[in-house]
């Protein structure tokens, strides 16, 4: 049997904040003892001085993607264990069909790509059309676990799809129960302005956000809600940027429907000057929707404070810089996304709770204990209970670091928190037990990571 107990931490949930030991055996939670336990031939971490959290979940990943003539750069060994080096034990990447490929053919090849994940994964399924056999597609989804279904309202004339497309998806997964999440922007309305620049010959990266103003994020989000409304189903809006978009689904929760938001750390620190940066810098940051002027990160994290967005997920999605050169001379080809993954806890610690701006247990809440209760993993994952898996982050609140593309494990050559400064770390990561990462050295297994099949 394998026995590891953490010593002397301070538990936070995203309820309490308690001193108390943990013991781990065989892989899950079997004890937490405020007043310490004695352990007998169990492996010792040391978490005094530190906070003890639930290994946090990343909802929104993309591993290996094909996505714009191009994959992204990190595979799901990479990706896993740049996520563990940072707090993440859990991620949920997107299945994306092509168009006209079955959901059941895309599960299984995303199924043979997750088996090199160092920890553990589950899945959202992209409906990128729509035919006469979606619906049972869609069914045979939830009976092997991958319970909530993604769609696109951008990118159209690729996986995007269109109003109708949408209300049937919205439809069928209000009767399987499932979550929908959605990229909300108007696609037909990006083609347009994206077109139009082209004539004009206005193809540097500044006119990817230029083409994707935040009103086309508001309208969307604001459709989608309604057509989820008026189906019945639940929704949940992936990467918000903006006002327009938050105060649309501020109305909606208002109004009593069942609605969640997620943004992402790049949403809350950065502001669109950043694609005016010389020499094709601007092209990292290159992403839908696109990074917004300096305002609205006020409004994401007001949002945040009050409960109206209720997940920050990454969108973790990278591309090196010799991809988004295939866009060197049009915007428009530029590879969309960028990396996150192994940032997202220090950079929301440092911004959020040292700060003040948000409390310890929110924080958890964030970035576990709601994913996992959104997406079907509570309280297996997302929680510090006995019977949980033992997926646990020894947080070192003072440990600094300086965010660069050198020392990141992400695999690209771009960062964008380039030179940020973050105090706040994982001192040790605990992964089914195992002491997975340690005082800056990981100790991962390639294909330990384990498929999770949710509930709905
Ligand atoms: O630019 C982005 N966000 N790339 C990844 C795909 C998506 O839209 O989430
Ligand atoms: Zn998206
Ligand atoms: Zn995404």
């Amino acid at each position: 049997m394998s026995r590891l107990v953490l010593r002397g931490g301070t538990l936070v949930t995203a309820g309490e904040v308690f001193p108390a030991d943990i013991l781990c055996e065989n892989g899950a939670i079997t004890a937490i003892a405020p007043a310490g336990l004695a352990a007998e031939r169990a492996k010792e971490v040391d978490a005094s001085g530190a906070f003890v959290f639930p290994g946090a979940i990343d909802p929104h990943v993309h591993m290996e993607l094909p996505f714009m003539g191009t994959v992204s750069a990190d595979d799901f060994e990479t990706g896993t264990a740049a996520g563990v080096a940072g707090g993440t034990t859990t991620i949920i990447d997107f299945v994306i069909p092509a168009r006209n490929e079955a959901p059941a053919a895309a599960l299984s090849a995303w199924r043979e790509k997750a088996k090199k994940a160092v920890s553990d994964y589950t899945f959202h399924m992209s409906i990128t059309g729509w035919n006469d056999t979606t619906s049972q597609e869609m069914e045979a989804c939830v009976r092997e676990g991958v319970t909530s279904f993604k769609v696109f309202m951008a990118y159209r004339g690729a996986i995007g799809i269109d109003d109708t497309e949408l209300i049937q998806a919205m439809r069928t997964a209000a009767r399987l129960n499932s979550i929908v999440l959605v990229h909300a922007e108007h696609g037909e309305m990006i083609v347009e302005l994206q077109n139009r620049f082209g004539q004009e010959g206005k193809l540097s990266p500044r006119y990817h956000a230029l083409s994707r103003p935040p009103e086309v994020e508001g309208e969307a989000t604001g459709r989608a809600l309604m057509i989820a409304r008026l189906t019945g189903a639940t929704a949940y809006i992936v990467h918000m940027t903006c006002r327009e978009s938050v105060e649309a689904l501020a109305r909606a929760r208002a109004a009593g429907q069942k609605a969640y938001g997620e943004t992402c750390p790049q949403y809350l620190l950065l502001d669109d000057t950043v694609y005016d940066k010389p020499d094709f810098e601007g092209s990292a940051y290159v992403m839908s929707p696109p990074i917004r002027p300096l305002g609205h990160e006020s409004t994401l994290w007001a949002a945040l404070r009050s409960g109206v967005l209720q997940v920050v997920g990454t969108d973790h999605c990278p591309f090196t810089h010799a991809q988004k050169q295939m866009g060197q001379s049009d915007f428009r080809k530029i590879p969309n996304g960028a990396a996150g993954v192994e940032d997202r806890l220090s950079l929301l610690w440092t911004h959020g709770v040292s700060t003040g701006l948000l409390e310890m247990t929110q924080f958890v809440d964030l970035v576990s204990t709601r994913p996992a209760k959104i997406f079907g993993l509570y309280p297996r994952k997302g929680s510090l209970t006995v019977g949980a898996d033992a997926d646990l982050v020894v947080w070192d609140p003072n440990r600094p670091r300086t965010i660069s593309a050198k020392t990141h494990r992400h695999r690209t050559d771009r960062s964008i928190f380039e030179g940020f400064k973050v105090r706040g770390g994982p001192r040790t990561v605990v992964l089914g037990g195992r002491v997975a990462f340690h005082e800056g050295t990981l100790d991962v297994e390639r294909g330990a990571g384990r498929f999770l099949a949710r509930r709905t």
